[in-house]
């Protein structure tokens, strides 16, 4: 079985999600560490929760990004990680990190891209007054909320949201379209034709 690691920086409630589908089986593999970048962050306490063993690496704990990501290279070799998936990881991985692991990261984004990039999407697409959104799976490259797609699903925004309806919509969202992605990814059933995700 594949051996996956998981990055946040905040709530993860991705993360919670995404063990829960291991456990249950829904996802077969070995959710073998959390990678978090930020010392308090509430994630930690639900890898806890969980049993799941995590790592916290802090950039400001490094003069340069190198030294940081060779410090998170090494964790992951240590586990023989075959997978990685950002749930909320606030920082940019660079391009000798994603050609380590090219075709091997897989990010979440809270908006249908490529609208709505960046770090605020869902208040952002609220705000834009758009009447729709969603969420998107994605592999990551060296652009930001960029790779190519795997799997997307879209959230209708309502005359009568608040922007913490809208946000309920799309978490619970994330966490089903999240295990279903890494559960493809696992089947072998994702092949990246340029820009193109081909499920069979
Ligand atoms: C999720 O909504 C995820 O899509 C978003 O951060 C949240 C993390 O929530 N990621 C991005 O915006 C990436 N650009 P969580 O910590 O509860 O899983």
């Amino acid at each position: 079985m594949e051996n996956i690691a998981v990055f946040a920086s905040g709530k993860g409630t991705n993360f919670t999600a995404i063990a829960k589908a291991v456990k249950s089986g829904l996802v077969k593999a070995n959710l073998s560490l959390l990678v978090c970048d930020q010392p308090k962050a509430l994630v930690l306490k639900r890898a806890k929760k969980e049993g799941i063993k995590s790592i916290v690496i802090q950039r400001g704990g490094f003069k340069k990004r190198p030294d940081f990501e060779n410090k998170i290279v090494a964790a992951l070799k240590k586990e023989k990680i075959g997978l990685i998936v950002l749930a909320g990881f606030m920082r940019i991985l660079s391009p000798a990190f994603i050609k380590l692991y090219r075709g091997k990261i897989l990010n979440i984004h809270p908006s249908l891209l490529p609208s709505f990039k960046g770090s605020n999407a869902i208040k952002d697409a609220f705000n834009y007054g758009a009447k729709l959104t969603g969420v998107t799976v994605h592999f990551i490259d060296e652009l930001v909320d960029h790779g190519p797609i795997i799997l997307q699903k879209e959230v209708l925004i309502k005359n009568n949201d608040t922007l913490p309806m809208l946000e309920k919509r799309i978490h619970n969202l994330e966490h089903k379209l999240y295990p279903q992605a890494i559960r493809l990814f696992l089947k072998g059933g994702l092949k990246i034709k340029s820009r193109r995700v081909l499920i069979n």
